[in-house]
């Protein structure tokens, strides 16, 4: 199958193996196939590179590598970490935010029908966190307080630091879900003070199917996936070997990466960033500056459906992605952006870039070579936008009035 060259700025969605990476793996499908359980030294050699791998991806956050447990996904760290939290505690009530990814926001919908209790934290309009809500927020069943470290949509960081040393003051566990931080910020688990923190190698030049959770030592803990004694008992089901060997190199190389994504790839983004934000009129970025990953950025074109802005992007070979998901025939806005107070036309015309160290000053040329166009061909065709030409074939009175009371409502 030939592929023809993409310009990806998708990388929060998933990021390429990298070409290491893979060649780290492929004994481990062809030659070292042993199971790691197994006592005999086929076997037993596997288990060693399990454990070598649980260093590397220990280091990178800093943790004793009997910390971490492996796992399939982001997702299901996330689901333990606040399984654990619940069944341990005894408590029924959790804290999480409204702009968490669905990994946390679904889980919660299923906890709330198995009776347990959640709040979802609001957040300011440039997607900050207020954390006199969370303090408020905190109550005597609290077991656990679940807050992002960078959100997948537009890169605000949140001060998890403090969010962690306020629910160790209320005596309340701390889980982050961290997915999108690694090789873009240091991360030190003893630092941040939490309890729980989640990783997906596929976010970080890896295969997809591992994940990681950090479990801080001496904090009670049950498996969610039961089965085998696997991971020390935290985690059933044999190890997938060589996604574990290939996330470990890739924690080895997004620590050596870290430098590049801040300095270059920063430096991209924000030529990206600003050169839209003063080209194109009627756009706006959305969420804070700072403190913000710096590979994200997600702007709002007004007038435009980002899905069509996507699929004429795509005919030219650039991926990106909306915040929008799409719902059997209906398009929702983004629950990050209305969480944030963004009007739903505006929401629905925002498109996230997230670029990545296998990005080029020449791929952003590329991209704002063929960006202004589309917009502008969109807008032609626009019926939101005011300076359309066809008034006839639209109601655009009704649909600019509706418009113009939404932007009237818009928290800047
Ligand atoms: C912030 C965040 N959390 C969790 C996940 C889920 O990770 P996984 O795809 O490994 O389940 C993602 C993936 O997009 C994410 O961005």
């Amino acid at each position: 199958m030939e592929q023809q060259k993409v310009y990806y700025f998708d990388n929060n969605a998933t990021t390429r193996v990298a070409p290491e990476v893979v060649d780290t793996m492929i004994p481990f499908l062809r030659e070292y196939w042993g199971n790691p359980s197994s006592a005999y030294a086929f076997g037993a050699q596997v288990h060693g590179h399990v454990e070598a791998a649980r260093e590397k991806v220990a280091a990178l956050i800093h943790a004793d590598p009997k910390e971490v447990v492996f796992t399939s996904c982001g997702t299901e760290s996330n689901n333990s970490a606040i399984h654990s939290a619940l069944v341990t505690s005894g408590k029924r009530h959790v804290i999480t935010t409204r702009v968490e990814h669905s990994a946390n926001i679904s889980f919660g919908a299923h906890l709330e029908k198995m009776g347990f209790e959640v709040t979802y934290l609001p957040v300011e309009s440039d997607g900050s966190l207020d954390l006199h809500l969370l303090e408020q927020a905190i109550r005597p069943d609290t077991a656990v307080v679940s807050v992002m470290y960078a959100n997948n949509e537009t890169g605000v960081i949140f001060p998890i630091e403090e969010v962690a040393a306020l629910c160790r003051s209320k005596g309340v566990l701390c889980h982050t879900d961290a997915v999108q931080v690694p090789g873009k910020l240091p991360i030190d688990v003893k630092q941040l003070g939490v309890d729980f923190l989640s990783l997906s190698a596929h976010k970080l030049h890896a295969p997809k199917g591992v994940g990681m959770l950090y479990v801080k030592k001496r904090t009670r803990y049950t498996p969610y996936v039961i089965g085998g004694h696997q991971e020390r008992g935290r985690r059933g089901g044999t190890e997938s070997v060589a996604n574990i060997v290939a996330f470990g190199r890739a924690a080895e190389l997004a620590m050596a990466t870290l430098h590049d994504e801040n300095t270059r790839v920063r430096a991209l983004r924000d030529r990206l960033e600003n050169w839209i934000l003063t080209h194109i009129p009627n756009t706006v970025r959305n969420g804070a500056r700072e403190p913000r990953l710096p590979n994200t950025c997600n702007i709002a074109f007004d007038f435009v459906e980002a899905e069509a802005v996507l699929m004429l992007l795509d005919q030219v070979g650039i991926c990106a992605s909306s915040g929008s998901a799409c719902t059997t025939g209906s398009l929702d806005p983004s629950h990050v952006l209305t969480a944030m107070g963004v009007v739903p036309m505006r929401a629905r015309g925002s498109v996230r870039f997230s670029l990545g160290i296998y990005n080029t000053a020449e791929d952003v040329d590329y991209l704002l070579e063929h960006l202004p166009r589309i917009i502008q061909r969109l807008r032609d065709i626009s019926p939101l936008n005011p300076e359309h030409p066809d008034n006839d074939r639209y109601d655009i009175d009704a649909a600019r009035k509706k418009h113009e009371e939404e932007m009237a409502s818009v928290k800047e």
